[in-house]
C-alpha cells in the first residue's frame, strides 16, 4: 500500500501532488502546436451545432459541481452564453427548461454517479445534447452522453477529490476556448494569451506545493475551532464553496462559503473573537471590496487567513492575519491555483485531529445509489 502512495503518507496528499501532472496530461494534445488554438477532435457536435446552442445548464454532485460552478464563469465570460449549474439530485425533480438549443453539461469524476447519470437521461429526454467531463473512459456517463471530454488525472482514490476537480477545471478552460475560437467570440491574439498562462499553470502548482508549510500551520490553528468562513467573490466564491467542501468531508469541521457580500445579510452575526475567516482576494477588480469585507469581519474578532496574487503581500499583511501568496495568471485561471492551498488547509487539518484522511467517515468515493 505504502508503494502505491509513492512514499506520500496519504493518497490525498500524493493526488495533491500530482496536480502539475493532471493538468498537462489533460492539456496533451488539445493545444495546437503554435499554441493559438484549442483541438478537441473527440467532440462529434459539429461547429454549426455548437454556434446553434444558447443556453447551457450544467449538473453534477459534491465538488464535481464546484467545477461546474467555475465552468459557468468560464462559458459566460468567453463565449456570452447563459448558463445556469444545477445539483443532479434537484435538477432531474424540478422539469428543467430545455429547448433544442440548450447543451447540458455533465460533470463527474467517476462518471458512476446515479443522479448525475440520471440527469443526463433526463435531459436527453427532453431533447438536450449532453456533453460529459469524466475522468473515466468506458464509465456510464461517458458511454451515455453525445459527447465526451476526458479529464487526464488518473485514477483518485482519496475519497476527497483534488486532481480530478482540477482537471475538470482544465476541460472547462479548453472547451470554454474551443466556444469561443468556434464562434468567434474572442480573437486568436485572445485565446492564445488563455493558452500561454494556462501552460504555466503546473509550475505554478509545484511552487505552491512548495510552501505548502504556512497552510501547514494555519491548518494546525484552525483544527481546535469548531466552526469557520470561507469568503470571496466572483469565481473566488465558487473555489471557497470547493475550500469549504473538503474541510467538511475531512476534518469534520462546520463552516461555511460566503460570497463576501452576503455576510452582513446575516453570517456577520457568528463572527466572534477568534472565528477564523479564510479570505479569497484572487480577483483585481474586486481586491478591494474584499478588502473591505474583510475589514467588517476582523472588527468582530476573526482571524484571517487571505489568499491574495503575488504582488499583495506587504499590502494585504496590513488587512489579515496570516497570508498565502498564489503565482499571478489570468483572472479565469485563479481558481487552478488557488483551489491548491485550500486542499492543503483540510489535509492538514484532518491530519492534526488524527482522522482517516483517505476514507472519511460516513463518505464513499462514489455514490451510485439515489
Ligand atoms: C461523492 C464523493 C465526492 C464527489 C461526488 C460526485 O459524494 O465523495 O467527492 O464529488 O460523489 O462524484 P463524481 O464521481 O460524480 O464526480
Amino acid at each position: 500500500m505504502t508503494a502505491e502512495k509513492a512514499g506520500f503518507d496519504h493518497f490525498m496528499l500524493k493526488e495533491i501532488h500530482e496536480q502539475p501532472k493532471a493538468y498537462r496530461d489533460t492539456m496533451l494534445g488539445r493545444i495546437s502546436d503554435d499554441g493559438r488554438s484549442v483541438e478537441l477532435p473527440e467532440l462529434k457536435m459539429t461547429p454549426e451545432q455548437l454556434k446553434a446552442i444558447n443556453r447551457v445548464h450544467i449538473v453534477a454532485c459534491g465538488t464535481a459541481l464546484h467545477a461546474g460552478l467555475v465552468g459557468k464563469n468560464v462559458i459566460e465570460s468567453l463565449v456570452r452564453v447563459p448558463v445556469e449549474t444545477d445539483v443532479a439530485s434537484e435538477y432531474r425533480y424540478r422539469s428543467p427548461i430545455i429547448t433544442p438549443d440548450t447543451l447540458v453539461i455533465v460533470v463527474s469524476q467517476s462518471g458512476e454517479t446515479a443522479d448525475t447519470l440520471a440527469a443526463l437521461r433526463e435531459a436527453q429526454r427532453c431533447g438536450a445534447r449532453v456533453l460529459a467531463i469524466t475522468n473515466v473512459v468506458g464509465s456510464s456517463v461517458a458511454r451515455e452522453a453525445d459527447d465526451v471530454i476526458i479529464t487526464l488525472a488518473g485514477p483518485e482514490i482519496a475519497v476527497a477529490s483534488t486532481k480530478a476537480y482540477s482537471s475538470q477545471l482544465i476541460a472547462f478552460f479548453l472547451f470554454g476556448l474551443y466556444w469561443a475560437q468556434t464562434v468567434g467570440s474572442q480573437d486568436e491574439a485572445a485565446i492564445a494569451q488563455v493558452l500561454a498562462a494556462m501552460q504555466a499553470l503546473p509550475e505554478q502548482v509545484e511552487k505552491i506545493l512548495g510552501q505548502s508549510e504556512t497552510i501547514k500551520e494555519v491548518a494546525e490553528s484552525i483544527s481546535h475551532h469548531s466552526s469557520l468562513f470561507f469568503i470571496g467573490r466572483g469565481v473566488d466564491y465558487a473555489v471557497a464553496m470547493e475550500g469549504s467542501l473538503k474541510l467538511k468531508e475531512i476534518s469534520y469541521i462546520h463552516s461555511e462559503a460566503y460570497a463576501a457580500g452576503e455576510l452582513k445579510h446575516g453570517t456577520l452575526a457568528l463572527i466572534e473573537e477568534g472565528t477564523p475567516v479564510i479570505g479569497l482576494l484572487t480577483q483585481e477588480d474586486l481586491y478591494e471590496k474584499m478588502l473591505s469585507n474583510i475589514k467588517e469581519t476582523k472588527a468582530r474578532g476573526a482571524h484571517v487567513l487571505g489568499i491574495v496574487n503575488e504582488g499583495h503581500e506587504q499590502e494585504v499583511a496590513k488587512s489579515v492575519d496570516r497570508f498565502f501568496a498564489i503565482p499571478r495568471t489570468l483572472p479565469l485561471l485563479t481558481p487552478a491555483l488557488s483551489v491548491i492551498p485550500l486542499q492543503l488547509l483540510s489535509y492538514y487539518a484532518s491530519l492534526a485531529l488524527g482522522h482517516d484522511v483517505d476514507k472519511p467517515r460516513n463518505l464513499a468515493k462514489s455514490v451510485t445509489v439515489e
